[in-house]
C-alpha cells in the first residue's frame, strides 16, 4: 500500500487526478472505476481542466461506477448518474455508451445486479478504481455487516448513512433506502485501487481501514489484502493516525 498525506482537499484532487491521467495516457482505451460523493468532486474538476487545455483525452476511456441508488431515474438530479454527468461525463470527450451505472429503475434487483457483473467482466474488469470512505468505513455502500459481500448487490443503506447523504436531499425523508453496489469481491477485483478521504469525519473510518483488523464491520479494512493500493488523504482525515 502506497500512502500519502496531503496539506489539503485540493492537493489531494491534484495527486489524484494525475494518477488517473497517467492510467490514461499509459491504456488509452482503460475501464476506471468511477465514485460519486463529495471527495472526488475536486479531481473531476482537475480532470476536466486536464481535458480543456488538451493535455488529456478520454475518447477511447470507459468507465463503471461503484453505486447508484435504487428507484431513481438516470435524470434524477439525486442521482449518481446525473452527478456523473454534471461532474465529469459532460464535461469531457468520454462517449455516454462507454459509461456505465447500475440502473436504479430495475426493480429485479437479482437480475439487475448480475447485469452489472456481467458488464463488469465483457470490459475486462476494472483498471484503476477511485474509492472514497464512509464515515463508517463503508466503500460504494457496502455497509459494515457480518460478512464481505462478494458481488454487486442491492443494500439497506444504515442509518450512518442516510444521515451523511441527507445533505443532498432538501429532507432526509427523500433519502432513497436502498442502493445498488458493487460488492467488496468486485472492488477487490481491481487491478489497482485509489482510495480518497477528507476531512476529520473520516478520521476514525482511515485509521481503522488503514492500521486496524481486517473486519466487514469496517469494510474498507479489506484493502489491506489488495496488492495494488494507493491512498491519498489530507492532513484532516489522518489526524487519528499518530
Ligand atoms: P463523501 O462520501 O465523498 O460524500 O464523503 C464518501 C463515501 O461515502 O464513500
Amino acid at each position: 500500500m502506497k500512502i500519502y498525506r496531503t496539506v489539503d482537499y485540493q492537493e489531494m484532487s491534484r495527486m489524484a487526478a494525475s494518477i488517473l491521467a497517467a492510467q490514461i495516457q499509459q491504456k488509452p482505451d482503460c475501464v476506471l472505476g468511477l465514485a460519486t460523493g463529495s471527495t472526488p468532486i475536486g479531481m473531476y474538476d482537475e480532470l476536466v481542466r486536464q481535458y480543456q487545455d488538451g493535455t488529456l483525452d478520454f475518447s477511447l476511456v470507459k468507465s463503471v461506477n461503484l453505486d447508484e441508488y435504487k428507484g431513481l431515474t438516470r435524470e434524477d438530479e439525486q442521482s449518481y448518474s446525473y452527478f456523473m454527468n454534471q461532474h465529469l461525463f459532460g464535461r469531457v470527450n468520454i462517449h455516454p455508451e462507454n459509461t456505465y451505472l447500475p440502473d436504479g429503475t430495475q426493480t429485479d434487483a437479482g437480475a439487475e445486479c448480475t447485469r452489472y457483473e456481467e458488464v463488469i467482466s465483457r470490459l475486462g474488469g476494472v483498471d484503476l478504481q477511485v474509492l472514497g470512505i464512509g464515515r463508517n468505513g463503508h466503500i460504494g455502500f457496502n455497509e459494515p455487516a457480518d460478512s464481505f459481500a462478494r458481488a454487486t448487490h442491492c443494500v439497506e443503506l444504515t442509518p450512518s448513512t442516510i444521515d451523511a447523504n441527507k445533505r443532498f436531499f432538501e429532507k432526509e425523508e427523500d433519502v432513497p433506502r436502498q442502493a445498488y453496489t458493487m460488492g467488496i469481491g468486485t472492488i477487490m477485483r481491481a487491478r489497482r485501487i485509489l482510495l480518497l478521504a477528507s476531512g476529520a469525519d473520516k478520521a476514525e473510518a482511515l485509521r481503522g481501514a488503514l492500521y486496524g483488523p481486517v473486519t466487514p464491520r469496517l469494510p474498507a479494512s479489506i484493502l489491506q489484502f489488495h496488492p495494488d493500493v494507493t491512498v491519498i488523504a489530507d492532513e484532516a482525515a489522518f489526524s487519528a493516525v499518530r
